[in-house]
């Protein structure tokens, strides 16, 4: 596995790789939902590039960018035994040298949820997606699901912007109890890491109302915030039964529909989602 620093040296080293090549961007600290993504560019692909890069762009002021767990010595053995061909590595120097100016911003659909929430966020996914696209050209990249919005955005660009490569999205990773994993849950405490099942049982309760025939989403979000609530280490950010397409929120029901929500549990705050079908 060769381990790239520069952008001129993972430019070199991608005229080498043979066949299609298949991405996945990460920002480190592996757990089963990337590892997921490699095995799958594994299985697909002749040649499989990873990235790790913490993006300070798509981090607000008050956000985790310093304390955002890193691990690089386990990243790199877990991807050797999941025989990654390439890792990409770069310094945020390197991503973004003094006077960097450009940036990628996808309008409408960042609007909403996360984009509400945590404002210049997708600005950043895009700007770093579409900058490791163009170091590394992949035919394929693999992207979580857990990451809805995110997956949406990729896509909107890369059909937009023709860029030429094909966007997969793979099921949520989980938990025995549920909850989604993501690095963030290292955060938790034992108390607070009991209290995040919240989210999954919150989305089950959205999905069981829908099959039980209740179609007013207004009623369904107002169901899943009650008993959010009755978790005293959880705050409700959003709650969301929305189009999967536009993310516009429904009023009635229709099928596919994106569950999705935002809660902080104690100081973390983590997001989850079910497409209702
Ligand atoms: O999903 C992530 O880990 C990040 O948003 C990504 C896609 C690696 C961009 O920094």
């Amino acid at each position: 596995m060769q381990v790239v620093e520069t952008i001129a040296e993972m430019k070199r080293v991608r005229k080498e790789l043979t066949g299609p090549v298949g991405f996945v961007a990460t920002m480190g600290f592996f757990h089963e939902g990337h590892l997921s993504l490699v095995r799958k560019a594994r299985a697909r692909n002749p040649s499989v590039a990873v990235s790790i890069f913490v993006n300070p762009a798509q981090f607000g002021p008050a956000e985790d960018f310093d304390t955002y767990p890193r691990d690089l010595p386990r990243d790199l053995s877990l991807l050797e035994k999941e025989r990654a061909d390439v890792v990409f590595m770069p310094s945020v120097a390197e991503m973004y040298p003094p006077g960097f100016d450009s940036w990628v911003d996808i309008a409408s659909v960042t609007d909403r949820l996360e984009g509400a929430s945590r404002p210049g966020h997708f600005r950043g996914v895009a700007t770093v997606v579409n900058k490791l696209f163009n170091i590394i050209r992949p035919d394929v990249s693999y992207f979580g699901q857990k990451d809805a919005q995110q997956v949406l955005v990729v896509r909107k660009m890369v059909q937009e912007l023709k860029m030429g490569l094909e966007i997969v999205a793979l099921p949520t990773v989980r938990e025995d109890d549920g909850l989604a994993v993501s690095s963030r849950n290292a955060y938790l405490n034992p108390e607070e890491r009991k209290a995040a099942t919240i989210l999954h049982r919150s989305l089950c309760l959205a999905e069981e109302l829908w099959e039980k025939g209740e179609k007013d989403a207004g009623s369904i979000r107002q169901q899943m915030r009650e008993l959010i609530q009755k978790e005293p280490l959880a705050r409700i950010d959003y709650v969301s039964i929305a189009d999967p397409e536009t993310l516009e929120e429904m009023d009635e029901v229709r099928t596919p529909a994106l569950a999705s929500l935002a809660v902080w549990t104690g100081r973390t705050r983590l997001i989850d989602n079910v497409v209702v079908e």
